[in-house]
């Protein structure tokens, strides 16, 4: 089977790496998605393990449809009973980009026909109740081609449980989780995030260095699918257990000023089953130090869009330039949208890296020197 595992633009490169990593086969990166092959237990496989991708998607078929009748004959075609039941539901959604068929609504429709007419050759009825179990079905029409796609993820991938609760302005864990990625964390360093939020990069740190899996406990819609031994799931889940490390010498800090934040991020820590590894405390910026051998500083300040105004924001940037001191075996990783961000910082950034928060781009600005 071939699947799709789409993500946030600029993340493709990294979570194509990832699933290579996994062992998976004819991954190959495009724009916002990447592709793969394999069978159930690969599907399962990328659901537990991607830290990168935003769900996982069986492509079913593509081809390419100008007009109505050739995206009914070719939605008809697709194998439908391999994955729906009689009685299951299967709601359509999906976009049209830079295509003639353009209305999104009416693609709906002609492929929730098309469907519906496939299922109705093999079950023999006129009326789908639809109460059964959902198998998400989702179409992308770009340049006139059409991907037809079943979700086997339900809730995004970067929901992977342990976020009880958020603060206002949390990162995508995906994103958080490319951050440390881009940051090669190394063992002996202590992981520092000085507007710590929620937590959300700190745990996502320290998981990853735990080798323990996003989704290893969380369910996936594929799971109630009877089309798919529930045994598949269970190996997987084994799988990911077994590689996980206990004992590992990662430790992080987590500052902010808010309180509230730390006693979310504190929470949200014990869920993900990595509190013995964070810190939270309360500290103001304007207050940060550390003394620490080696460091490697990941954050996400505000930015002046949901939280305070872009000048406070940069007058952040400037204390941020004042207190992140140039030393050998200190590293910092600065995710901001303010293309402003070096001046104010004060240094240019030995790399950076163009990645969209949602639709919102930003930089990452990595200073290693
Ligand atoms: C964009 S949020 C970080 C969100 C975090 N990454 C998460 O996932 O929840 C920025 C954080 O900076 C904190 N903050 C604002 N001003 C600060 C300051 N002067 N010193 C330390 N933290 C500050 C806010 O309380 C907020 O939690």
């Amino acid at each position: 089977m071939k699947f799709v595992a789409p993500c946030l633009l600029g993340l493709e490169g990294i979570a194509a790496n990832e699933l290579r990593h996994l062992e998976i086969e004819n991954v190959t990166a495009e724009n916002g998605r990447v592709l793969f092959e394999g069978g159930f237990d690969t599907m399962a496989r990328a659901n537990i393990c991607s830290r990168y991708a935003q769900r996982v998607l069986i492509l079913l078929g593509e081809f390419e449809a100008r007009d109505f009748e050739t995206l009914f004959e070719g939605v008809k075609a697709l194998p439908w009973s391999d994955f729906i039941g009689e009685k299951d539901a299967f709601p359509v959604k999906g976009s049209c980009v830079s295509s003639e068929l353009s209305s999104v609504p009416a693609c709906q429709k002609i492929v929730k026909k098309a469907v519906v007419e496939s299922l109705r050759a093999r079950y023999h009825t006129e009326w789908f109740e639809e109460s059964g179990g959902v198998r998400q079905i989702q179409f992308l029409l770009l340049k006139n081609r059409v991907s037809v796609m079943l979700d086997t993820s339900g809730e995004p991938l970067n929901k992977r449980g342990w976020r009880a609760q958020s603060n206002d302005a949390p990162i995508r864990e995906t994103l958080a989780a490319a951050m440390v990625e881009l940051s090669r964390v190394r063992e002996n360093h202590i992981v520092v995030d000085p507007f710590c939020g929620s937590g959300t990069i700190l745990i996502e740190a320290a998981l990853k260095a735990m080798r323990i899996m996003p989704g290893v406990n969380r369910s996936f819609a594929f799971e109630s699918w009877e089309q798919i031994p529930a045994e598949i799931a269970e190996s997987e889940r084994e799988r990911a257990r077994a590689g996980e490390r206990r004992d590992v010498s990662f430790f992080a800090y987590g500052y902010d000023i808010d309180e509230n934040a730390l006693s979310v991020a504190r929470h949200n820590a014990q869920i993900a089953g990595v509190a013995d590894k964070i810190v939270f405390k309360k500290r103001d910026i304007a207050d940060f130090s550390e003394d620490y051998d080696a460091c490697t500083v990941i954050t996400n300040p505000p930015y002046g869009e949901r939280m305070l105004d872009v000048k406070e924001a940069r007058a952040l940037y400037q204390t941020m330039g004042k207190v992140f001191l140039r030393k050998p075996r200190h590293s910092y990783t600065v995710i901001s949208p303010d293309e402003a961000f070096e001046s104010f910082f004060g240094r240019l950034a030995d790399k950076k890296r163009k990645l969209y928060n949602g639709m919102l781009k930003c930089n990452v600005y990595m200073y290693f020197k």
